[in-house]
């Protein structure tokens, strides 16, 4: 039979970790006591393993409260002494002023448009926003396959801006052992809160759902984990956040049921027309010959990234390095042929790193409907791959 006074618990458990992801300390706090009250009346209901079950509920509550009570002192403390924090931490922060812009990105019209509406549009055109009554975003997190743009993306929407970019990696943040990982977020917002205006790219911002998970258990980890997303939710309002992953469902449900990132943007692999489009100009900056048809290589290449293609070690660097090859050889100049890029694309030099991705997805997907309903582009796009 239902145990009224145990559906209660939960109810109040879920809604202190979904506060908990909201940065809502006073309100996770609360959800949290009201549920330990609960989980120990329903234990005193039962006997045996239930009872213990939810004793031990009862207490992970009271360490969640525990926990929250330090980010908040701590998260006082580093806005206290925020300038003053001296030691060496560049590593785990890059500020960059990009010189890229949307104009430098192939393709991805729907994701530049999306940017321009959260981020550039506010900017530029913020009090016709506020005259129409909207409070658009100046916030974002993007998706899709490894070398897809979402980085040069990101970097392109601060150039456009004409803003600095905060790199912080979450992975690189949360790695750092114990203590190093609560000061080096304490420093990266430290600075971040110096900067009137800036655009703060948290990459890899799956390692926070990840490490909710696997350190379920550890109240260090999670307390960093709670720290990261408290700062995140008090940043000033001249910075604008960028989020990216390419493992989206890993995300914990809730940071995207809060909405607070906005609904999640799918940074999809080049299509046709922008895989055509990356050849040309790889071959308007090589000496090619005019055996190489930039549309038959698009056809050839479906399932291959921008990164790919075109960039460091990509099909066209390859096929250039063939040529130059015999070129030293032969003491002759050979041009780059269409040969050149069909022994690179069929002698599997470079492989579709879109592909194993998108397999992997699809297994997500057709395991878990959270995910299909979280990220609808993402399904759309795998219905019709191929198609
Ligand atoms: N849309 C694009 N237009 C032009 N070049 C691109 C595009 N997408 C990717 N590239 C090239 O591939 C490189 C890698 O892309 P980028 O770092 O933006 O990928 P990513 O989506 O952030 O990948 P990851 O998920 O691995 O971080 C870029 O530096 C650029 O050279
Ligand atoms: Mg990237």
């Amino acid at each position: 039979m239902d145990d009224p006074v145990l559906t209660l618990a939960n109810e109040m458990y879920r809604k202190g970790i979904e506060a908990e992801m909201a940065g809502d300390i006073d309100a996770a706090k609360y959800y949290y006591a009201q549920a330990a009250i609960k989980f120990y009346q329903s234990a005193s209901y039962v006997k045996g393993v239930a009872h213990e079950v939810r004793i031990k509920k009862a207490e992970e509550c009271k360490n969640r409260i525990e926990n929250l009570k330090m980010v908040a002192t701590q998260h006082n403390n580093a806005q206290i002494q925020g300038e003053h924090i001296k030691e060496n931490r560049s590593e785990v922060l890059e500020i960059v002023q990009p010189d890229v812009k949307f104009a430098d990105v192939v393709g991805l019209n729907e994701v530049k448009e999306r940017l321009r509406i959260a981020m550039v549009y506010p900017k530029k055109y913020g009090n016709l926003f506020k005259k129409y009554g909207l409070k658009h975003g100046g916030r974002i997190i993007m998706y899709g396959p490894p070398g897809c743009g979402k980085t040069l993306i990101a970097r392109a929407c601060a150039g456009e801006l004409n803003l600095q970019l905060i790199n912080g990696n979450v992975a690189r943040l949360m790695s750092k052992w114990v203590g190093e990982a609560e000061k080096n977020i304490a420093y990266m917002f430290a600075q971040v809160r110096n900067m009137k205006e800036a655009v703060l790219f948290l990459d890899e911002i799956d390692a926070l759902g990840a490490s909710r998970e696997k350190v379920s258990s550890s109240t260090v980890a999670r307390r960093v984990v709670t720290q990261l997303l408290v700062e995140m939710n008090n940043l000033p309002e001249g910075i604008l956040l960028i989020a990216a992953t390419n493992v989206p469902w890993i995300l914990d449900s809730a940071l995207i049921r809060t909405g607070r990132l906005g609904t999640p943007v799918f940074v999809p692999p080049p299509d046709k027309d922008e895989r055509k489009f990356l050849f040309e100009r790889c071959i308007r900056e090589r000496p090619v010959d005019e055996t190489v048809d930039a549309e038959v290589l698009a056809d050839m290449t479906e399932g291959y990234s921008a990164s790919d293609i075109a960039d460091v070690g990509g099909i066209c660097e390859w096929a250039a390095t063939m040529a130059l090859r015999d070129t030293i050889k032969e003491g002759k100049v050979r041009k780059i042929n269409m040969d050149d890029f069909i022994k690179v694309i069929k002698g599997g030099y470079v492989k579709p790193s879109v592909i194993p991705w998108l397999i992997e997805a699809q297994r997500k997907i057709s395991r878990n409907p959270d995910v299909s309903r979280a990220f609808p582009e993402l399904l759309d796009f795998i219905t019709n791959f191929g198609k």
